[in-house]
């Protein structure tokens, strides 16, 4: 394109600051890439608005975290009444503090909507493995994240909790004991756990996801969003090379995710000004209480966003092969790429099978979620066994049953409800 024609369309005049900057910076380029004319599928529906809602999750992290530290003080003797006084002395520092430990809930929430959303529509095949393999990097690490922001109140269930969890990886033959120590750096949880623990929540791992989410976008960006058919826009363009069926980012699902993020929010302050604990959920009681090394609190569970992992590893009887299951459990989604052998990507197109198996995985994946939370009863046990062995089948028996699964045409361009096509 003409150089006159460009500086034209951004609106600017010869010599301005914006030609200036871009004489020395792609800024136009890049806006161009990935807002104004990214084009993006126009059948994208309230599915799609996740992604995004991660990203203002992070982005309240990072900001409240940012306060937090300000106040907080990383020292076993100190930590627990720092909380108190950032919730009782510092200006707005309760509301500082409640948007962190609800944006914690929040962020799973939105993300594990995010990967149903991928399940849901095939966004994981062909050609956007690498997005998906990424997210479940972030995945990884984000729980990593939570985990250990969660020592850093010192209260009770902090400290019950990262002992439970950190003396898992004891089991790991031979090496186990001595990884063990190197993450406690102690023989115990200590003073010097909960430092190190600081400066992987605060910088590390914070660090590795922003990176992360920059990747994350940036592979999604070269091949180009999914949509709820499973049809490749590009492959259909007009004579300016437009996908037929792509609308521009900005601003047309710019204005469609900022109503989704208005709400959210609503909904995220309605929790953080009148339910911040939700029910114990969010803000465990336990964790009221100082952290005290001689007193094990009768009933040591994670936040209810492990507690799906933490009903597999309950459902062994075995130490060793309970972490081991535990561990498969996060990552086989990483394999869903190669497991589904279905000749289409969108559950709207796939036979009843495949829907049954996706519906009844959601059912045990919310029903181990609430057994996590429960105590370790034999019924409980038993059931957590039941749905543990339907979660792993739903992942190992997929070749099989997308491959022979009476799946429905799926139709040339996207399907608008109540639209024509351009
Ligand atoms: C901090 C966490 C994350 C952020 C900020 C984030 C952000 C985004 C955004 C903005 C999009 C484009 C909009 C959309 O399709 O919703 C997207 C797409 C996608 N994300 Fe994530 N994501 C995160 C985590 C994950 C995780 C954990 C996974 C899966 C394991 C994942 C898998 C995908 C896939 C497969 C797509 C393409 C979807 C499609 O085109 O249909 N993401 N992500």
């Amino acid at each position: 394109m003409a150089r006159a024609e460009s500086e034209l369309q951004i609106g600017q005049k010869d010599g301005g600051l914006m030609k200036w900057i871009n004489d020395r910076f792609p800024f136009d380029k890049m806006m161009k890439e990935h807002v104004t004319e990214y084009y993006a599928s126009k059948n994208l529906n309230l599915w799609y608005v996740f992604g995004v809602l991660s990203m203002v999750v992070l982005v309240i992290q990072l900001l409240t975290g940012i306060f937090l530290t300000m106040n907080y003080k990383p020292s076993a003797a100190e930590a627990f009444a720092s909380v108190e006084y950032i919730m009782r002395d510092v200006k707005y520092g309760y509301i500082i503090r409640y948007m962190h430990s609800t944006g914690a809930s929040a962020f799973f929430i939105v993300v594990y909507l995010h990967m149903f959303r991928a399940m849901l529509y095939g966004s994981y095949r062909k050609p956007r493995e690498l997005i998906w393999l990424i997210g479940m990097i972030i995945f990884i690490v984000l729980m990593a994240e939570a985990f250990m922001g969660y020592l850093l109140p010192w209260g009770q269930m902090s400290y019950w909790g990262a002992q439970v969890i950190v003396s898992l990886f004891g089991a790991i033959p031979g090496i186990g004991e001595g990884l063990v120590d190197v993450i406690r750096g102690d023989y115990s949880i200590s003073d010097i756990t909960l430092n190190r623990f600081f400066a992987l929540h605060v910088i590390a791992l914070p660090l590795a996801l922003v990176m992360l989410v920059v990747v994350h976008i940036l592979a999604l960006h070269e091949v180009g969003s999914n949509n709820p058919d499973g049809i490749e826009i590009k492959k259909k363009k007009d004579a300016n090379g437009v996908p037929l069926d792509g609308i521009a980012f900005h601003p047309y699902h710019t204005s469609k995710d900022l109503v989704a993020i208005v709400v959210f929010m609503a909904a995220f302050f309605a929790v953080v000004f009148f339910a911040p604990e939700m029910g114990g959920y969010f803000l465990e009681h336990a964790n009221f209480e100082p952290a005290n090394r001689l007193k094990t609190p009768e009933h040591i569970a994670p936040v209810w966003y492990f507690t799906p992992f933490y009903a597999i590893l309950r459902a062994v009887p075995d130490k060793l092969l309970g972490v081991i299951l535990m561990g498969a459990a996060v990552v086989i989604p990483m394999f869903l790429p190669w497991l589904d052998r279905s000749p289409v990507k969108s559950i709207r197109y796939k036979g009843v099978i495949t829907k049954s198996a996706l519906g009844l995985f959601v059912v045990a994946f919310l029903f181990l979620g609430w057994l996590g939370l429960q105590p370790a009863t034999d019924l409980y046990t038993n059931l957590a066994r039941v749905f543990t062995v339907i979660y792993f089948a739903f992942f190992a028996l997929m070749p099989w049953y997308s491959k022979i699964d009476q799946t429905k045409p799926v139709p040339e361009r996207v399907v608008m409800k109540g639209a024509e096509h351009a």
